[in-house]
């Protein structure tokens, strides 16, 4: 397994370009298997998310060719072989999941695997699952599998008792092709939603009030090919904007909406630097140390659980204590012993952790539990004196990139060892 090196201490500056969004970008490829025509998409990020998600597509009888130098890949999905989402490929993808709603709604049947637990809490779906029985879906739950069928999905209206992410996507592949007009509640309003929602008009579905909590769709007889191009990944573009921020530097982010980041953007403010909003780029300012600042994790528009992680690797070198608390998943603090290695002062207690923020932090090896946090411990090891190695690289894989060389480019010094040269 590879590792990351990072001689930390270099103040980054300069522009990082920002990828197409993995979380919009997974949603939107299973989203091709709503017709048989050809979906050409553009601005695919290189990770190994979407590379499971096209294992997933082929699997399922999907024809894909890749062009992952230019990001584009052309998918066509002339008829399914076959319904089943397998384990061996759902365990490592809970994303996975978003398969059910087009099987269901273009072929009537779909099998997935439970995805079951992971590490960042338990995340179950049933959301998703009681939204497909309201349009019509029987649903069961046979050797770790969830079977669904129906003749033909029939519109309705959906409450969600959370705005789940995924599940608000599901409905929304599912609705599409459903018989009459469906009203999703209770909605997530996060920008991947909004993506995927013009990437279906692009098929010529009805879809009206993405981005906001009720969602209306009018079901339609079949849906076309598209040419559809990723919206700016906001989490990538916010981690990179805290590395610049951490270090001391100037650092722009191009090809990314100041909108869909303006929670991050706005604590970054309160912590100190100063923030430039383009149309499709951000820069920040560190005006010298960042300053204590508490954060709540919110659904969209509040602040992203994915950010959670980074920003409190730039709060344990801040001046003063903040308070960091989590809201959406049960178990996401993993990386706090991480970043306690290399000298930080968090204490957690239920859903918030206390950081006391330290003037210097000191390198250290460290392992990687999940994506995000392992953002986190690599944002860590730039500011931390000394060298850093982060194992387990794999997590970081799946979200982020050409992250090193992104790094490299601000001025990091940073490498990827394969595992051979260091145990
Ligand atoms: C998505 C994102 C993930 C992000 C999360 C929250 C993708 C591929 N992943 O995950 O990066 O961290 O949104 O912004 O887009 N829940 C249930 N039952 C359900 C569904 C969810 O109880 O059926 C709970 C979850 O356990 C969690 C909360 O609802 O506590 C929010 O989860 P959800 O919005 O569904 O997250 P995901 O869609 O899995």
């Amino acid at each position: 397994m590879d590792k990351i090196r990072i001689q930390g201490g270099k103040i980054l500056n300069g522009n990082v370009e920002v990828s197409g969004a993995k979380n919009a970008a997974l949603p939107i490829l299973m989203a091709t298997l709503l017709t048989d025509q050809e979906c050409i998409l553009g601005r695919v990020p290189d990770l190994q998310d979407i590379r499971t998600t096209i294992k997933v597509l082929n699997h399922l009888g999907t024809e894909t060719t890749s062009d992952f130098s230019a990001h584009t890949l052309k998918l066509r999905a002339p008829e399914v072989k076959c319904f089943e989402a397998p384990y061996d490929l759902v365990r490592t993808m809970r994303a996975s999941v978003l398969v059910l709603g087009p099987l269901l709604a273009r072929y009537g049947k779909a099998k997935v695997s439970l995805p079951g637990g992971c590490a960042i809490g338990a995340r179950p779906i049933n959301y998703h699952l009681l939204g497909l029985e309201r349009l019509g879906a029987k649903i069961e739950l046979e050797g770790g599998y969830v079977i669904a069928s129906a003749q033909k999905l029939r519109g309705n209206r959906v409450a969600f008792e959370f705005p789940s992410v995924t599940a608000t996507e599901n409905l929304m592949m599912a609705a599409v092709l459903a018989e009459g007009e469906t009203l999703l509640e209770n909605c997530a309003k996060e920008p991947e939603i909004v993506d995927l929602a013009r990437m279906l008009r692009s098929m010529g579905a009805q879809i009206e009030g993405e981005g906001t909590e009720l969602i209306t769709i009018q079901g339609k007889k079949s849906l076309h090919g598209c040419n559809y191009q990723i919206v700016g990944d906001r989490i990538e573009a916010s981690t990179y904007l805290a590395a610049g921020f951490l270090t001391g530097g100037n650092v722009r982010v191009d090809g990314v909406d100041p909108e869909t980041i303006e929670a991050v953007l706005g604590k970054f403010e309160e912590a100190g630097a100063t923030i430039i909003r383009e149309a499709h780029s951000v820069g920040l300012r560190s005006n010298g140390r960042p300053k204590a600042t508490n954060i709540t994790t919110l659904p969209f528009p509040g602040f992203p659980t994915d950010m959670q992680a980074q920003f409190m690797t730039v709060m344990a070198m801040a001046e003063g204590a903040s308070l960091i608390t989590e809201t959406i998943f049960e178990n996401r603090f993993m990386h706090v012993s991480e970043l306690v290695r290399l000298g930080a002062d968090i204490t957690i207690r239920g859903h918030s952790a206390m950081v006391h923020g330290q003037k210097t932090l000191k390198g250290a090896p460290l392992m990687a539990t999940d994506l995000r946090a392992s953002a986190s411990l690599v944002l860590g090891g730039l500011c931390a004196q000394g060298e850093t190695w982060v194992s387990r690289v794999y997590h970081l894989d799946r979200g982020y990139e050409n992250m090193e060389s992104k790094l490299q480019k601000l001025g990091a010094v940073i490498e990827r060892v394969p595992s051979t040269e260091r145990s």
